[in-house]
Formats: structure tokens, C-alpha cells, sequence
């Protein structure tokens, strides 16, 4: 990959190129600046190769506090896990990413988004450091309307929630294709629907077009969300909770697609759940989040085999296995 950058802060770098590739499972990068002065630029180097950069996020919901603070950063493909029990935050950090947090959130700090479209609006500055980085806290809602679905989307835990009850799936995914690519209507809208749906698996897409959501199961449907999500190649996926509601066998199939589609796309992913053992499955990177702070972050097998935190250690012991005495309760998350 070949980016170019004029301006990163007071340096000049003329072009800077970096490879990513996959090495025994692990995500690698190797950074190549083209002259030697370059490499002053190179404590930037994770800002710049950063496709997203959470800065100090504090969400507060009048005085109580959800987000308190956190820094993320996420690169170009990477599939990072955001593993933490219930009301620590998750969601309220992926709907800040999006914008979707509502009125009744206060929100600061800065969410940095490597944007493939230069954005301005009214004159006034959204980007921030490099050129092609916004400020995803400090854009205009249109522009925040047009990135979401077409360079971020999100998919979320109940499937059934997500999707209209009363219009055929296919014309729910066309129509999350006519959103960003307005000239594809008609047959060609419903064309590429059909091929998101058969991307995911659904048996015989075409014919199934214009069933309504109650007629697929529940892993069906979330496949269908998942094809609407990606329909227009986005190049980060939220997936909060995609599979809890799900049952074990088809929480695993869809756990596979996901991978596949990631692999495929080269997609990267903020991969949410309250189960480590899950987001084991999915993420090279993981952090824990407790009480709206990031208590641990590390790469996913270290915190798998030996994590620091007292909290990641609970986490971890609360995760039944096939040697789990069935007889004694489940350790109790805690820590300090
Ligand atoms: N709209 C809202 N109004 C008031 N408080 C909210 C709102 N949304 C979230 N909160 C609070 O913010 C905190 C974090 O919630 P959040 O939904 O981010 O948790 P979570 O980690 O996603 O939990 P879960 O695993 O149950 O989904 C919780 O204390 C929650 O009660
Ligand atoms: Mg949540």
C-alpha cells in the first residue's frame, strides 16, 4: 500500500509505504520511510498508519460518567476486541465512533478517522494532524450521516431490531446500497443485493428476496444485517455483540463468516463482547474495558495465556470450560 502525506503536524514527509501482511496468524507491519530524515516522523508512525484514533473519550449521561477518558487506536485490516462486562461502556464507545449517542450524551475528547474522502463543510476545519484525518466528534451530522454505512458500519446484537418487520429483506439491503451509490437503483440495486445476500450465505437469495424478516432465523438474520453492512465496502465494521442472541452452533457460523468476510476484505473490525472467549475467536488485538475505563490492552493470545490485569484474570476465570466443575458457582468477576 502507497500512501501519500504532505503535512503530518510541522513535518514534511514525502511518501511513506508500508506493507501489512499476515505472518502465523498475526497481523505484521513493516513501516519503509524513503530518506533517512524521515524517520523523525517516525514517532507518528502509529498515528499515521492509524485508520482510527480514540483520544481521552469521556461519554457522560448528565453526572454519571459511562467513558471516562480512553484512548484506541485500530490500523487498516485489524480486528481489535473490546471485551468488558455489562455497562462498562462498549456500546456507548461504538455509538460515540458513529455519532449515534443522542442528545442526552455529553461527549469530549477526539475520535480520529483516516478518511478516504476529504470532508469539509462551511469552511471550517474537521480534520485534525494529517490531511485525509477527521475528527469524527467535531464533523457535521450530514457528513457524519454520508460516512456512516459507506467508509464505517455497524451491526448490532438483536437482528430483529435492526431490520424494518415490514419490508422484504432485499429491498432493506438495495436500499442500503441506493443510500451511498444514489445511481444504483432499480434491477442494479437489486442485483447487488442479491449478491450480498448469497456473500452471506443465504440459500437461494434471489427467490427469497422479498420475504419479510419474521420468515429467516435468527443467525439468518444477522447475516442479512451483516450483508447490508458491507454492501458498500466499508473499511471499518463496529459489530457489537453481533452473536449473543444467538445460539452456540449458529453464533460459531457466524463468528466463521465474519472471519472470512474480514480476511476477504481486508475490513477492519471493533469486535464487542462481554466474552473473552469469543473475542478470542475473532481479534489479534484486545482491550478490556471495566467501569468506562481500559484497565488492559494487549495482543489477544498474551491476554488469553497471561493477562496482567486482576480484572482480565477474573474475565478470563469466569469462562466456563468443557473442565469447569458444573457443581460450583462461576467465579465472580472482580478485581481492582
Ligand atoms: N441513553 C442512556 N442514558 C443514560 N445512561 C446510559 C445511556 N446509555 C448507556 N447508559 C449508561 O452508560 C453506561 C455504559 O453503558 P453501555 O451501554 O455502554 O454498556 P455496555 O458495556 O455496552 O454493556 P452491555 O454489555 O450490557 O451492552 C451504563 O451505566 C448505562 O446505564
Ligand atoms: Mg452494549
Amino acid at each position: 500500500m502507497l500512501f501519500f502525506f504532505e503535512h503530518v503536524g510541522s513535518l514534511k514527509v514525502a511518501e511513506l509505504s508500508y506493507r501489512s501482511e499476515f505472518r502465523g496468524g498475526d497481523r505484521v507491519r513493516t513501516c519503509q520511510p524513503r530518506r533517512a530524515q524521515e524517520k523523525c516522523a517516525m514517532g507518528y508512525d502509529y498515528f499515521m498508519s492509524s485508520l482510527l484514533d480514540i483520544r481521552n473519550l469521556q461519554v457522560s449521561f448528565g453526572a454519571a460518567a459511562a467513558v471516562r477518558g480512553i484512548g484506541l487506536q485500530l490500523e487498516e485490516g485489524e480486528v481489535l476486541g473490546l471485551v468488558g462486562e455489562s455497562g462498562s461502556g462498549k456500546s456507548a464507545t461504538a455509538l460515540a465512533i458513529l455519532g449515534l449517542l443522542g442528545p442526552a450524551a455529553q461527549v469530549t475528547g477526539e475520535i480520529l478517522w483516516r478518511s478516504a474522502v476529504t470532508h469539509r463543510s462551511g469552511g471550517s476545519q474537521e480534520g485534525k494532524g494529517a490531511p485525509g484525518f477527521v475528527d469524527l466528534l467535531k464533523m457535521r451530522a450530514e457528513a457524519l450521516r454520508r460516512l456512516r454505512g459507506r467508509e464505517i458500519a455497524m451491526i448490532f446484537q438483536e437482528p430483529m431490531t435492526a431490520l424494518n418487520p415490514v419490508m422484504p429483506i432485499g429491498r432493506q439491503v438495495a436500499e442500503a446500497a441506493e443510500a451511498h451509490a444514489p445511481s444504483w437503483t432499480g434491477r442494479e440495486a437489486r442485483r447487488r443485493a442479491i449478491v450480498a445476500l448469497e456473500a452471506v450465505s443465504i440459500p437461494d437469495a434471489a427467490r427469497r428476496y422479498g420475504d419479510y424478516p419474521h420468515q429467516f432465523s435468527g443467525g439468518q438474520r444477522q447475516r442479512i444485517l451483516i450483508a447490508m453492512a458491507l454492501i458498500n465496502r466499508p473499511r471499518l465494521l463496529i459489530a457489537d455483540e453481533p452473536t449473543t442472541a444467538l445460539d452456540v452452533t449458529v453464533q460459531a457460523q457466524v463468528l466463521e463468516l465474519l472471519k472470512d468476510l474480514q480476511k476477504q476484505h481486508g475490513l477492519a473490525m471493533l469486535f464487542i463482547s462481554h466474552d473473552l472467549a469469543v473475542v478470542g475467536e475473532v481479534a489479534s488485538r484486545v482491550a478490556v474495558m471495566r467501569a468506562g475505563e481500559i484497565v488492559e490492552t494487549g495482543p489477544c493470545r498474551r491476554l488469553l495465556t497471561a493477562p496482567e490485569h486482576p480484572y482480565t484474570k477474573s474475565l478470563l476465570a469466569a469462562v466456563p470450560t468443557l473442565r469447569t466443575n458444573r457443581n460450583q458457582p462461576l467465579a465472580l468477576v472482580g478485581g481492582s
